[in-house]
């Protein structure tokens, strides 16, 4: 088991969640954060923090979001460690309403250069 990122993180990425990982193990994309399942220690203290309420444990996903336990998975090991809050994106506050992102996914890594 482990935490996991669902869509509302999608172009809001507010990073608050990072704050409180004692692992450090959330990862950044280029619109979204996902979870390292095999670091993840299942502490809880992420889940608060979210501003979207993006983050569940493995088995208390929406059935709609159970994909999002593969993505983690998948993109965990594709982008790179984030492990000090951000500001979030301009995108942040326009998309906090928005139930249905998963086709504005990036599956990018974050890239500093591109920015
Ligand atoms: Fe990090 Fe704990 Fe959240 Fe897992 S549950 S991502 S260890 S803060
Ligand atoms: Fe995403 Fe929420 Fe963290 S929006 S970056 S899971 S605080």
């Amino acid at each position: 088991m482990a935490y996991v990122v669902t869509e509302p993180c999608i172009k809001c990425k507010f990073t608050d969640c990072v704050s409180q990982c004692p692992v450090g193990c959330f990862r950044e994309g280029a619109n979204m954060l996902v979870i390292d399942p095999e670091e993840c220690i299942n502490c809880n203290l992420c889940v608060d923090e979210c501003p979207v309420g993006a983050i569940f444990p493995e088995e208390e996903i929406p059935e709609k979001w159970e994909d999002y336990i593969e993505l983690n998975e998948r993109l965990a090991t594709q982008w790179p460690e984030i492990l000090v809050p951000k500001e979030p994106p301009t995108s942040a506050d326009e998309f906090r309403e928005i139930d249905e992102k998963r086709h504005l996914l990036e599956e990018s890594a974050w890239d500093e250069s591109k920015v």
